[in-house]
């Protein structure tokens, strides 16, 4: 939807695509003045993961709250706007039983809207790494921040995990998890910490080796981080050491940023409405939506 309002009105970013329902007013794709996000964690921790149905269910009661304090926070009125930008995918749709578990994607960008795709994971994202491995060790569902926590207190260099498919770009994360999974069978005794920080570890090993890999071969000065593992402490260090070590710079989101919100649905349709104008209301919800890639 686009109004007459000038360019630098505010756009209105709506997320829906998995458990969070949130919404952000956004000015110039860079100004965030407000940013809601409601979490249905709790909704879904004793399943252990996302059920879509219930999901869907609980963004049609919370979505108007959370727009009307987002645009309350930015103290911004609806005929303010200049755009309302909704996530139409990747991720669940209400009525497909599709079950996302996230990307893992290594992508290099030239500039806003054209990216190449340099490497992906063969089998788990790094994501649903850590809420399997979170699962059996009994940390509960999201699995990533408690496995971030509890690393900080263990040896990351007590278990030796595999750093799977070296010298690829692909990623694979299926391989560790057994590993993880194998080891605390054979030994009920271990640290969990040193489970933690171990496994950790290894993904943060891979993910960081294939990005110096891909921006080396690319020649990219800068490295930027995205998604919710992003928000992983381990991560966030070696990404930082990286990029100082090798002189480059580094976009580290605030955690905030990193798990879904409406910043980054508003964010990135700014860009998308400047390059391709609006998107027709008829265009449906795309469950396996991908990146626009360059040729
Ligand atoms: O991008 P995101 O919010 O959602 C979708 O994929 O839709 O990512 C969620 C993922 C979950 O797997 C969660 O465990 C992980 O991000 N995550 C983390 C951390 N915070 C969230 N993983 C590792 N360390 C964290 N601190």
């Amino acid at each position: 939807m686009v109004s007459d309002a000038g360019p630098a009105a505010p756009v209105l970013g709506i997320e829906t695509s998995c458990d969070e329902t949130a919404a952000a007013v956004v000015v110039s794709g860079r100004q965030i003045r407000s940013s809601i996000v409601s979490s249905q964690v709790d909704l879904h921790a004793r399943f252990g993961g996302v059920v879509p149905e219930l999901a869907s269910r609980a963004h049609l009661e919370l979505v108007g709250p959370v727009i009307a304090e987002a645009l309350g926070e930015a103290a911004t009125d609806l005929s303010d706007l200049a755009a309302v930008a909704a996530c139409r995918g990747p991720g669940l749709a209400g009525a497909v039983l599709v079950v996302s578990g996230g990307h893992t994607l290594l992508v290099t960008m030239q500039a806003h809207g054209q990216y190449r795709v340099v490497g992906q994971t063969v089998d788990d994202a790094a994501g649903e790494a850590f809420d399997k491995v979170a699962r059996h060790l009994g940390l509960g569902y999201p699995g990533g921040p408690a496995i971030d926590a509890l690393a900080r207190q263990g040896n990351p260099e007590a278990i030796h995990f595999p750093r799977a498919m070296p010298g690829e770009p692909d990623f694979s994360f299926a391989g560790l998890k057994t590993a993880v999974v194998n080891h605390v069978r054979q030994h009920p005794d271990a640290a969990l910490a040193d489970v933690a920080a171990s496994f950790q570890a290894a993904v943060v090993d891979q993910l960081v080796d294939k990005l110096a890999a891909a921006a080396d071969e690319a020649g990219a000065p800068t490295l930027v981080l995205g998604g919710g593992v992003a928000a992983n402490s381990a991560l966030r260090e070696r990404v930082s050491t990286l990029a100082a070590d090798t002189r480059r710079r580094a976009f580290l989101p605030a955690p905030a940023l990193c798990t879904d919100n409406g910043a980054m649905i508003a964010g990135a349709a700014w860009w998308r409405w400047q390059a391709d104008g609006p998107t027709p209301l008829t265009d449906g919800v795309d469950p396996a939506l991908g990146l626009p890639l360059a040729g």
